[in-house]
């Protein structure tokens, strides 16, 4: 099958019909959704801390900031791709999104962010879209403005999908020329279908690097998806507050007028609150 980054430009590949083809597949849903999860995880941050602002790199329709809206984080995200980003309101996620070529920069002031993830996003860059686009300079701005809008101490996770060893290798160059230290991280490395790349990036010298999964055999795969087993995170995702399945209707309006008592903003009910969309995990 093609990859996407071969077909046509992420903002032309993911138009209207795309995105909600997409945005309602639930294999999709439940692939980004675990590498969301894992990402988090890979972010470390502690257990009962929440209340953070986490910036999510190429969010599409917010299946990848919804799994941090679930550990109790604000979130941003940015999307090159307008129809991603329409169908992320439509989906009413708790993020606020903005449309933004990465490879140009993030347009945040420094130090924004205590994190950031990316979901299969980052790979996008290493093709020149249009005839100005040189991968390794939008590499570098984009690295670059990700160091700066960090906290210091802040992480990023970048979970990419590299069709070679030297995307890899230009990937993770850009990063430690722009002062991240860190490097890759390959869960399940030895399986042709659960095998994830994930950057793992710090802005600080002192971190270590988290350890791989898969390396024992601690594996199933349910076809051609990946589900890790033994996650605090799918702990989380099934016990805590009964897995996904949270978002119905009462649960928004109870979260809603939770948040109305703490002062927040809040959007107004409307028919689409709650609305079914589809299988969500
Ligand atoms: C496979 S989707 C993943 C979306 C989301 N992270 C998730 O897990 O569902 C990849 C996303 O990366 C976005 N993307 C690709 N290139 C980008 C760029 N240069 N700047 C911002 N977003 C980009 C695409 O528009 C698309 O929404």
């Amino acid at each position: 099958m093609s990859r996407p980054e071969h077909i046509a430009a992420p903002e032309i590949f993911y138009d209207e019909t795309e995105s909600r083809k997409y945005s309602s597949n639930s294999r999709i849903i439940e692939i980004q959704s675990v590498m969301a999860e894992r990402a988090y995880e890979l972010l470390a941050i502690p257990e009962d801390k929440t209340g953070l602002l986490l910036l999510d790199i190429g969010c599409g329709s917010g299946i990848s900031g919804d799994v941090v809206t679930d550990h109790g984080h604000e979130w941003i995200g940015c999307d090159i791709s307008k129809d991603m980003l329409d169908v992320s309101v439509e989906r009413e996620v708790e993020g606020d999104v903005i449309l933004r070529d990465m490879g140009q920069g993030l347009p945040f002031r420094p130090g924004s962010f205590d994190g950031a993830i990316s979901i299969s996003a980052v790979q996008w860059l290493c093709n020149a879209e249009k005839s100005h686009h040189n991968p390794r300079k939008r590499l570098q701005v984009f690295f670059q403005s990700l160091f700066s809008v960090l906290t210091r101490g802040g992480k990023a996770i970048l979970q990419f999908y590299p069709e070679n060893a030297a995307q890899i290798e230009m990937i993770t160059s850009a990063a430690m020329r722009c002062g991240f230290t860190g490097g890759l991280l390959i869960d399940f490395p030895n399986s042709t279908k659960a095998k994830k790349y994930f950057l793992v990036l710090f802005t600080g010298a002192n971190a270590s690097m988290p350890q791989a999964k898969g390396v024992g055999g601690e594996i199933e795969e349910e076809s051609g998806g990946v589900k890790y087993v033994n996650r605090k995170s799918e702990h989380r995702r099934g016990g805590k507050r009964g897995g996904l399945k949270v978002k119905t209707k009462e649960w928004i309006k109870g979260k809603k007028d939770r948040q109305r008592h703490q002062g927040k903003e809040v959007k107004a009910d409307s028919v689409y609150t709650g609305r079914k969309r589809g299988p969500r995990f």
